[in-house]
């Protein structure tokens, strides 16, 4: 029988980056594999999505370029060859994670992975062979699957996952998307862009319901700009199919009850774990709605059987994904290495981008917590007018005492980028202080931030009204 340190069973953010790991620290690793390496993150996720996004971006910015004295032709969009690059990107990057695992001597066995018991992975692999693997250590980074609905006629033609969306063959006319999370605004940004008309339905009062509210209503602002119709507060009644072959998307609202009609329906109202048949329960590994029950070693109920990623719940992002991944492997060696969730940077590539760690001002006063907030709006950062995308603002939460930085939302250019200084200070405890006493290079973007620690202190620069020149 053959034998390994450790069999990593997924091979997408959270198992491909515990099997470099787990092979770093010196195991012997197989990685299996059903599908393609790189997991829902690279090839129908994270990947394919921001690089259609660069593309329709591609058209604002060509459209901008006449403000700069640049004239070009008519800006028209070859759907079929954005969607081949996007293919080719996604492929890039799957050929860099094959290097990867070679480079690391991980072996990737492409095949559908089952746990016999607690050390034994029985594999059906792509050629109809079956092979089992006796290992010390057993990796479970399953990922997740779109969530299914139990809307009436969610299940006839023309009702579509996002996996659909990215294997379009043409651009729709108009498209309705259940769903306005991360997802449903994303896809709502790329085909409105793109010139589809789009319509977007969530049933609760904000898109983006996790986040802060007034980025959530900036957000609205900007996709409405775009031409697309929202819905908040909604729920979906039914989906028909009309004779003229268009379909109707009933929708119930405050207003009474409205028919979009679409040539199709997007569905995106979130992800489940994808754990069933894999011998979970034969062998006992505790689940809950959810996932995999995990502690904050990722080790599950079994003794050498642990889970990282999108299978165990929780925060489904692929960075996420991928630190669970690393404490997995970490622990399957011997060491101790404990997940901490407190600092997760949360990217929304919608055109502007928004960018959130932490809480919002809201979350901290139901907690009781003490506050001070202060936001800047990026119409007075000078970078913002240089690129023409001043729209957006920068906003601090800040405990009001120690002036720790609570959360940190940004809606503007390169927001997903700027997050980072915020992620940073956080994790290191650093205060409005820290940010303040630090020098930020001027132009840039981030000396936004520094400009909002200045609100918080109450001692504004670039700031008329409160600067005392005005009033
Ligand atoms: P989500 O949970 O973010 O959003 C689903 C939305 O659908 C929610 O706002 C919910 O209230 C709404 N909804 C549910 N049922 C509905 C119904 N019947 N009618 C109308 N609205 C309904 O899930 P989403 O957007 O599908 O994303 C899945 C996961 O993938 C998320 O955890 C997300 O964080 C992750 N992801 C992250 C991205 C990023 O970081 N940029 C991009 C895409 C996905």
């Amino acid at each position: 029988m053959e034998e390994k340190d450790v069999v990593v069973i997924g091979g997408g953010p959270a198992g491909y980056i515990a099997a470099i790991r787990a092979s770093q620290l010196g195991a012997k690793v197989a990685l299996i594999e059903k599908d393609k390496l790189g997991g829902t993150c690279l090839n129908r996720g994270c990947i394919p999505t921001k690089t259609l996004l660069r593309g329709v971006e591609l058209i604002g910015l060509v459209n901008k370029a006449k403000h700069y004295g640049i004239n070009t032709g008519e800006v028209t969009v070859d759907f079929a060859k954005m969607m081949k690059w996007k293919d080719k990107i996604v492929k890039m990057l799957e050929v860099g994670i094959y290097s990867l695992m070679k480079s690391n001597t991980i072996e990737v066995i492409k095949g559908r992975g089952e746990l016999t018991s607690a050390t034994q992975v029985e594999v059906e692999t792509e050629r109809g062979e079956k092979r089992t693997i006796q290992t010390k250590r057993i990796i479970l980074a399953l990922g997740s699957i779109p969530a299914s609905v139990s809307i009436p006629g969610a299940d006839s033609p023309g009702v579509i996952t996002t996996d659909d969306a990215l294997k379009l063959p043409q651009i729709p006319k108009s498209l309705v998307i259940i769903g306005g999370g991360v997802i449903g605004v994303e896809f709502a940004t790329i085909f409105a862009k793109l010139g589809a008309r789009v319509t977007l339905v969530e049933m609760l009062p904000q898109i983006i319901p996790n986040e802060d509210s007034e980025l959530a209503l900036s957000l609205e602002k900007s996709l409405r700009k775009d031409g697309v119709q929202i819905f908040t507060g909604a729920q979906v009644i039914g989906i028909e199919d009309n004779p003229n072959g268009v379909k109707s998307v009933i929708v119930s609202t405050e207003q009474g009850e409205r028919r979009c009609e679409t040539q199709l329906v997007l569905i995106a109202t979130g992800r489940e774990p994808y754990i069933e048949g894999l011998g979970l329960e034969r062998i006992g590994v505790a689940t809950t709605k959810d996932g995999i029950k995990t502690n904050e070693k990722m080790e599950t109920n079994i003794a050498g059987i642990y889970a990282a990623g999108d299978a165990v719940g929780g925060i489904l992002l692929a960075h996420v994904a991928s630190a669970e991944g690393m404490i997995a492997a970490e622990n399957a060696l011997g060491k101790n290495s404990k997940m901490d969730y407190k600092v997760v940077p949360r990217c929304i590539y919608t055109m502007p981008e928004i960018g959130t760690v932490g809480i919002t001002a809201k979350e901290a006063e139901r907690k009781g917590l003490p506050v001070k907030v202060g936001i800047f709006p990026l119409a007075r950062n000078s970078k913002a007018l240089i690129l023409g995308e001043q729209d957006g603002f920068v906003k601090l939460v800040t405990d009001a005492k120690s002036g720790e930085i609570l959360g940190f939302h940004i809606f503007g250019p390169q927001a997903t980028e700027l997050v980072a200084e915020a992620a940073l200070t956080m994790h290191m405890k650093g205060t409005v202080h820290e940010i303040l006493s630090t020098i930020h290079a001027h132009p840039t973007l981030y000396e936004a931030i520094r400009e909002t620690a200045l609100e918080v202190q109450g001692i504004p620069i670039h700031n008329l009204a409160k600067g005392g020149r005005l009033s």
